[in-house]
């Protein structure tokens, strides 16, 4: 079958896609519709955790379907009661909150800090968010969002999010009122390329919060589950920040999120939240064989060991061709690659049967499955180098 057999003109237009259809995966691989194959490094955009069609998901996926899809939001059932149960004693926080959606489980948080803002703190409701972080496309969450890009984009926005500048704690506190309710950040900022919140920063902001009785919510949609070689990315500065945010990687590949938060926190009450598809028995069924695998015994040590090869390997690469920093934690990496070349090493890279992502004109993301072998890096190096011999010669 040619692309143009396809009726791709039957679905909106929401961004510029190649003319491929992906028809089958299978771990780091995924093949098109003539039959061609690709390494993939995007993985979904950090989100099949375990690679293409795992063998965990497709039989969590069939053993529930089997049993129960969805017995409705208003009725308990045992497996989204047991992946909270699986989160909270692997976490510092208490209560879980099952959505569809990273940009969900974000409104989720927005509208728990302001309904513990109108019943703690007389009305507080403004979240100081930075700029640069991608929060999601939903209103409140692309308002809460600093990516410039969506700045002029349907307005008027939700208001209430004054932005503060990464790993500049002074910027924070000049933005601190009386109606400030919470800071709300990325431990890594993703989208914006792979910028890391320091450990520091965490802990001084941790305090800060603590001080000005401000709750800290941390966006883990991309950093969460395993990918930055912990369970959760603010383990690495050791503080326990209030409420974060799952998506991505908790599903491995269906959609599956949450918001996460501590007794204290958790205070909706009933007719605050809810959601038909929220925590149905089929995609938290998932989320379990996920988490199961994620706590096996050494798997978040392997993510790390493959995290520092592939992150050693970027470097020598980069001396070699005179690139730029490589940065990032466990296997979510980035290359700068000092010119704006990305684009045309994403499209030539993807011709040879690699796919890459460039979140910045100059800069390529790595994002691979966390159980990716040696060889699939070692594959990715070669390929990566002989397109930046043909597009970026010496
Ligand atoms: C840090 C962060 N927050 C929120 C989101 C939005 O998640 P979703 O696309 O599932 O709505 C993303 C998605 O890339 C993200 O990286």
């Amino acid at each position: 079958m040619k692309f143009d057999d396809f009726p791709a003109q039957a679905l909106m237009e929401i961004t510029t896609r190649p003319p491929l259809v992906f028809v089958r995966g299978e771990g780091s691989w995924l093949w098109d519709h003539t039959g061609k194959r690709y390494l993939d490094f995007i993985q979904g955009w950090a989100v099949n955790c375990l690679g293409h069609s795992p063998a965990v998901i497709t039989q969590a996926l069939l053993e529930q379907s089997r049993k129960l899809i969805s017995p409705s939001p208003a009725f308990y059932n045992e497996p989204s009661m047991r992946l909270a149960q699986r989160i909270v004693e692997h976490s510092c926080f208490q209560r879980v909150f099952f959505t569809n959606s990273g940009a969900e489980a974000n409104e989720g948080a927005i509208k728990l800090a302001r309904k513990w803002g109108a019943k703690n703190k007389s009305g507080a409701h403004e979240i100081i968010t930075f700029e640069d972080s991608f929060h999601g496309r939903t209103l409140a969450t692309m308002s809460a969002s600093g990516k410039p890009q969506f700045r002029e984009l349907f307005e008027p926005k939700v208001p209430g999010f004054p932005k503060a500048k990464l790993n500049d704690l002074a910027s924070v506190e000049r933005l601190i009122t009386d109606k400030t309710v919470a800071v709300m950040l990325e431990p890594i900022q993703g989208e914006t390329g792979v910028i890391i919140a320091t450990d520091t920063f965490m802990r001084e902001l941790r305090e800060l919060t603590r001080k000005r009785e401000l709750l800290l919510i941390v966006d883990e949609i991309q950093t969460g589950v395993g990918r930055t070689g912990k369970l959760w990315g603010y383990e690495y500065s050791g503080i326990e920040p209030d409420v974060m945010t799952l998506g991505k990687g908790l599903g491995g590949g269906v959609p599956l999120a949450g918001l996460v938060a501590s007794e204290r926190v958790s205070c909706f009450e009933p007719g605050d939240q809810g959601g038909t598809f929220n925590g149905n028995p089929l995609m938290a069924a998932v989320g379990c064989a996920i988490m199961d695998t994620m706590l096996g015994t050494g798997f978040l040590q392997e993510v790390q060991a493959r995290g520092d090869y592939l992150v050693k390997q970027l470097v020598a690469l980069s001396s070699r061709r005179s690139l730029g920093e490589v940065r990032g934690r466990g296997l979510l990496v980035a290359l700068d690659l000092k010119r704006d070349i990305a684009a045309n090493v994403v499209e030539v890279a993807r011709d040879d049967g690699l796919l890459l992502n460039a979140p910045r004109p100059n800069l390529l993301r790595f994002m691979p499955a966390l159980n990716l072998s040696q060889g699939e890096t070692d594959l990715m190096l070669a390929m990566l180098e002989d397109v930046l011999r043909r597009v970026a010669p010496a």
